[in-house]
């Protein structure tokens, strides 16, 4: 039977590609996408959401609004990198289907109460402010998430905007807290892994020649995705970060990893939204996160290459 997830997302250029190779997987059932303030405010990452949907060829597949706005800081948002759309690069088409209008927070939380206890998986693409919410809204949901999988913070690739954090953790750290603590099974993907996974003009082309819908819409949006990236790093590609969830669910052996505490900062203002992660032991403190370190990159772009090769 098919592994039941809701994908939390801001997309972004990443967050897309993820949706695909979900989307491409029967491995996997999408049950919603619930949008989320992040890359950009959250209204126009539920519209990126939907014309994802549209270029999969899945405008069945509900989406959902969630917060506009992190729990305690102002939204920061990444047009810098992701362009004033959220998803620049390709033209995309525009939705055929009207937003769901039960809130996403309530969604997460009537989802998960209506299903049995340890079937549903969240994956989270974004800052973690819905499943934060939730958690303080219906604290009952919190025994009945078969895991979270997150793509965020960092530890020995430092932070990406702020040295010591990363921009998902780092846009509402107070809701990341929440969720480290709340005892759920946690897979952090950090930048240690998605740092390695980068686009290369080959693998770029690929998706070019892929010949389908889904492999040009894919090519034009990391070829606008990747310049950010290149210029910063002097890399020869773009990280592709959220997509490393999706492979995890589908092949985790592709990374390796252990269980690790990871706690949150959320007090000092230099090192805010910093994930602490415990890799060597130290502390003694509970381990509460399966911490994955590196991944395979070839296996990870074969896995993309199939799957969104069976999509339109
Ligand atoms: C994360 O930040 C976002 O801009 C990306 O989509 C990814 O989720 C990487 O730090
Ligand atoms: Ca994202």
């Amino acid at each position: 039977m098919a592994r039941k997830i809701i994908i939390d997302t801001d997309p972004g250029q990443d967050d897309a590609v993820a949706i695909l190779l979900a989307l491409g997987s029967p491995e996997l059932e999408v049950l919603a996408l619930v949008a989320v303030a992040g890359n950009v405010r959250v209204t126009q990452n539920a519209h990126n959401a939907m014309q994802i949907l549209e270029v999969a060829g899945r405008p069945d597949v509900p989406v959902y609004i969630g917060c506009e706005r992190p729990m305690r800081h102002p939204l920061i948002t990444a047009e810098y990198v992701h362009g004033s759309s959220g998803l620049d690069g390709p033209t995309l088409p525009e939705p055929t289907t009207p937003f769901q209008t039960q809130h996403g927070v309530d969604y997460i939380i009537d989802t998960l109460m209506a299903h049995e206890p340890g079937t549903i998986t969240l994956c989270c693409l974004g800052p973690l402010t819905n499943i934060g919410m939730a958690i303080v809204k219906a604290p009952q949901i919190v025994s009945r998430i078969k895991e979270i999988v997150l793509m965020g913070g960092g530890c020995f690739e430092g932070g990406n905007i702020t040295p010591a954090a990363e921009f998902n953790i780092y846009v509402d750290p107070e809701a990341a807290d929440l969720v480290f603590r709340s005892g759920v099974p946690i897979t952090q993907v950090p930048l240690d892994v998605s740092h390695s996974m980068l686009t290369t003009k080959a693998r770029v082309q690929r998706f070019h020649d892929m010949g389908n819908r889904v492999g040009t819409v894919t090519a034009e949006m990391l070829e606008f995705f990747e310049r950010f990236d290149e210029q910063k790093y002097g890399w020869e590609g773009g990280p592709l970060h959220d997509p490393c969830v999706i492979a995890y669910l589908l092949k985790p052996e592709l990374f390796k990893g252990r269980h690790i505490n990871v706690a949150i900062e959320t007090a000092s203002e230099l090192t805010r939204g910093m994930t602490v992660a415990d890799y060597w032991g130290v502390t003694g403190r509970a381990k509460n996160v399966n911490y994955l370190r590196s991944g395979d990159s070839d296996g990870f772009y074969a896995l993309l290459f199939e799957r969104l090769a069976r999509l339109p």
